[in-house]
């Protein structure tokens, strides 16, 4: 269960900001966490990005940083009016994006980019190549969507699947090629649509009802990044069967192996949020939630009833045309 409740304010630690948050980001993660199909030990404060002014140091952190806007993903119980974040891990936000914007573009655009740059390779013109053709399941959710505009700037021809006309739309407009309507035959439309060979690589964040069709529709010595499971864990897999589907390979990787490295991390950071500041990186932020609706929230990602990605907004981020 997921409830509003008052409790004490946080304090910062060594290396800790203190932040008053602006916008937290919402995301599929938080759900699974909730609904403890990943390990967690309620009561907690979910949530572990966003965006806002420092207001506080930790003992050895530099007192300049109080009064700056940072963004972050990786801070625990950023469901909250005010947050502690790791100081090395609070990313610097320009003037020119908006705390809402700040506070969804960590999770989902650091993980479309290691997507394309870490877990797979897919090249496109610009990279010297004929142009590779990729799959991305969800492509109007908020990884999708990122991930279709990072790799349609590349020139990679870009597949997705949606489930409604208006997802369709959106998928389009971040540069989708083609979008098609889950169903069992999109193996069959996507080897259509690569003169039979199938895509370089299928980007698979919905699992299990996904899963089949993305080894099918997977060219040969292509691979299979399974990042995530919206409609539920993929079954067991057994590994010989990559023999007969073209000696694919398949992945599951996830996010902090790829920001890990300090270095990493600030060249994915900056590479993110210098698209966003350029205006070549949309984020669409259509769902915009106050904190104390955060079950709602929850409910309406869960059922499939948003796209793009979705905020929560303290009482104390005045000003919102509030969904
Ligand atoms: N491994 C990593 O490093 C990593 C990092 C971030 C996110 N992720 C994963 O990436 C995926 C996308 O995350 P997100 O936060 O951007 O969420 P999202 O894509 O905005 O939301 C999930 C989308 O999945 C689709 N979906 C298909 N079947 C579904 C079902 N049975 N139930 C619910 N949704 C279903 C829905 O789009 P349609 O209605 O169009 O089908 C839904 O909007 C999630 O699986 C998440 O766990 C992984």
């Amino acid at each position: 269960m997921l409830e509003h409740v008052e409790i004490d304010d946080p304090t910062p630690g060594p290396g800790q900001l203190l932040v008053r948050v602006g916008a937290a980001g919402i995301n599929f993660i938080d759900t699974y966490l909730r609904a403890g199909r990943y390990p967690s030990q309620p009561p907690y404060v979910p949530g572990s990005e966003g965006a806002g002014v420092v207001v506080g140091v930790g003992s050895d952190v530099d007192t300049d940083r109080v009064g700056t806007r940072v963004a972050w993903c990786e801070a625990p119980g950023s469901y909250a009016e005010l947050v502690t974040v790791p100081a090395a891990r609070a990313v610097p936000v320009p003037e020119s994006v908006d705390d809402p914007t700040a506070a969804s573009v960590l999770l989902q655009g650091l993980t479309a980019h290691y997507l394309l740059d870490g877990s797979a390779h897919p090249t496109g013109p610009t990279d010297g190549n004929a142009g590779d053709a990729i799959l991305v399941h969800a492509g109007a959710g908020g990884v999708g969507l990122v991930l279709t505009q990072l790799a349609a700037a590349r020139g990679i021809r870009v597949i997705t699947t949606v489930s409604t006309d208006a997802k369709a739309e959106l998928s389009r407009s971040a540069g989708a090629e083609t979008v098609l309507r889950y169903g069992p035959d999109i193996a069959e439309q996507v080897r259509d649509l690569t003169g039979g060979a199938g895509v370089r690589v299928t980007y698979d964040g919905v699992g299990a009802d996904t899963f089949e069709q993305s080894l099918a529709a997977t060219a040969t010595r292509g691979t299979v990044v399974l990042f995530g499971a919206a409609s539920g864990p993929v079954p067991p897999f057994d590994l010989q069967r990559l023999n007969g589907l073209g000696s694919l390979s398949v992945t599951r990787p996830t996010l902090a192996d790829f920001i890990r490295e300090p270095r990493e991390f600030i060249w994915r950071t900056r590479e993110i949020m210098d698209a966003v500041a350029s205006g070549a990186l949309t984020i669409r932020v259509d769902h915009r939630y106050r904190l104390t609706e955060a079950a709602r929230a929850h409910t309406d990602l869960e059922a499939r009833r948003t796209a793009g990605s979705l905020v929560l907004e303290p009482a104390s981020a005045a000003g919102r045309d509030q969904k």
